[in-house]
């Protein structure tokens, strides 16, 4: 990391200067159809749970982001006129949203996800701006970021964004459906499913020609640690969103349940504050876009052992069989089917599977109101990592899963 940091303060000589004038000529007059507008998108963009600490007030900030580079807290976004955004005008906004810049100049860090907000068409950013307005203004001051040298010096952004980032809005592919390109809009600009679903290089930005295989995301398991969560692969591949039809897809943002799964870990946030609020018409095309990501980055570890899956199959009989089936197959009363389907038992990195089974599936808290089965227990304290790697191993490699060995030293660094 020293030598990438050196690389960066060398670099930090050429200061890279926000080119797009336009923000000047955006129209920034509000009526109550706009607010709406923007409420809605503010639900697309989920802002909300960013921007809502725990038992904090609404969008004023202070949720902690732990990043490779140190913690950074949200910031508050009522409109008060000390703490908020309530001085703030729309070119302001506009340029925090678009460029990732402050009203004082300085750069925002990219856990604030403006590499996919700043594709929000302007018509959009003047409609969330008047929805910000329209609520309450909260007084809370911002938190003391924990981040480390150099990365503590904004003025370093600079460098990062002329490396990896690209400002501007969404444009329409006039090759494709309008719903293909509402679906890409939602999906890219707002919903930034990205963030989360595409690798990362060791400077934090996403690698664009691996875009949505698969990410990890550090979020609480229920125990209150904090692990590495593995967001699955999300383009066409046979251990991704190639297991779903688009109609599944659909189901899944909508309701957060579908024919394989339920939702649980840190997609409860995305869909229970965020995609299940949108229309049907927006998951659909959602859906119709995710499912036209040609497959990529499905390359796969080879299985285990005999031996050891021979032992994985003898654990999953006694302790997860009853309720999950010996075929893999679950049952509608009891346990979702592992047999093909889940796209967290099959994913390159198995972090999130392992989560499962050591803390048990993290479930939306009240519970869903479709939810169909008695919750899953947690194994910390019944298997210990050897057992929960052949386990994992098993269901990775049974009922043409295609999914790879796990190693005990990946359940360690999980548990
Ligand atoms: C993944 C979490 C996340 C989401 C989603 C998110 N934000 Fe943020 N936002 C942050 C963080 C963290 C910061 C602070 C970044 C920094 O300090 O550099 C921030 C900063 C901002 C700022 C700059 C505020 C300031 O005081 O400088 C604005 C404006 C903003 N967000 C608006 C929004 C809007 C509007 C949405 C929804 C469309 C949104 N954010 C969604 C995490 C998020
Ligand atoms: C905050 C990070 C984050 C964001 C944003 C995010 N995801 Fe996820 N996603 C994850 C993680 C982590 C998992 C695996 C654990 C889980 O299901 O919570 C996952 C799992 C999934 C799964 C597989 C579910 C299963 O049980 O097999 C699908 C499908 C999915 N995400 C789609 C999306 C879509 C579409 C978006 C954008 C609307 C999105 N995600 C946004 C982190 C995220
Ligand atoms: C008491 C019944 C029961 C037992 C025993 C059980 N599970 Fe589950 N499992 C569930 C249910 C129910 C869910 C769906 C989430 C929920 O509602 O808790 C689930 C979800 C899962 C998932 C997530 C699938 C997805 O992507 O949605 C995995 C993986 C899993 N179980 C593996 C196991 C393993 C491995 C064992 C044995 C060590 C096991 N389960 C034992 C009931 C059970």
């Amino acid at each position: 990391m020293i030598g990438v940091a050196l690389i960066l303060v060398i670099f930090g000589a050429l200061a890279f200067i926000p080119s797009d004038n336009s923000t000047t000529t955006v129209d920034f007059s509000v009526d109550d159809s706009l607010v709406e507008r923007g409420k809605y998108l503010a639900l697309a963009g989920n802002c909300a749970s960013c921007h809502t600490a725990r038992d904090g007030a609404f969008m004023a900030g202070g949720l902690a982001f732990e990043t490779p580079f140190g913690t950074i807290y949200s910031t508050n976004i009522t409109p008060d006129q000390e703490t908020g955004i309530g001085k703030w005008t729309g070119a302001e906004f506009l340029n925090s949203m678009r460029q990732g810049v402050r009203p004082d100049g300085e750069h925002l860090y990219p856990v604030f996800p403006y590499t996919a907000f700043t594709k929000i068409v302007d018509e959009d950013m003047v409609a969330l701006f008047a929805y910000l307005n329209s609520i309450p203004a909260v007084r809370r001051a911002a938190d003391e970021n924990e981040v480390s040298f150099p990365f503590s010096q904004r003025s370093l952004m600079s460098v990062w964004k002329a490396m990896f980032f690209d400002a501007g809005a969404y444009e329409t592919d006039e090759s494709r459906s309008v719903e293909w390109n509402r679906g890409a809009y939602i999906v890219e600009a707002l919903a930034h499913c990205s963030a989360c679903h595409s690798p990362r290089n060791l400077l934090g930005a996403e690698k664009p020609n691996m875009a949505m295989t698969g990410g990890v995301y550090m979020d609480e398991v229920p125990t209150g640690a904090v692990r590495p969560w593995s967001a699955p692969n999300l383009t066409a591949a046979p251990n991704g969103l190639g297991l779903w039809p688009a109609e599944e897809v659909a189901a899944y943002l909508k309701t957060g349940i579908n024919s394989y799964v339920e939702t649980f870990g840190p997609m409860n946030e995305v869909i229970i504050n965020s995609t299940r609020h949108l229309t049907y018409v927006d998951v659909d095309a959602m859906s119709v876009y995710l499912k036209s990501l040609p497959s990529n980055g499905s390359g796969t570890r080879p299985k285990a052992s005999d031996s050891v899956l021979g032992m994985g199959r003898t654990l999953y009989n006694l302790h997860c069989g009853t309720c999950h089936l010996p075929t893999g197959l679950g049952d509608e009363e009891s346990a979702p089917q592992l047999a093909g389907g889940s796209l967290i038992v099959q994913s390159s990195n198995p972090a999130s599977l392992i989560n499962v089974i050591l803390d048990g599936p993290e479930l939306p808290d009240p519970p869903l109101p479709t939810k169909r089965y008695k919750p899953m227990e947690d194994f910390r304290y019944q298997l210990d990592d050897s057992e929960i790697a052949a386990l994992a191993s098993y269901l990775r490699a049974s009922w043409g899963n295609t999914g790879g060995e796990v190693t005990a030293k990946q359940v360690a660094e999980q548990r």
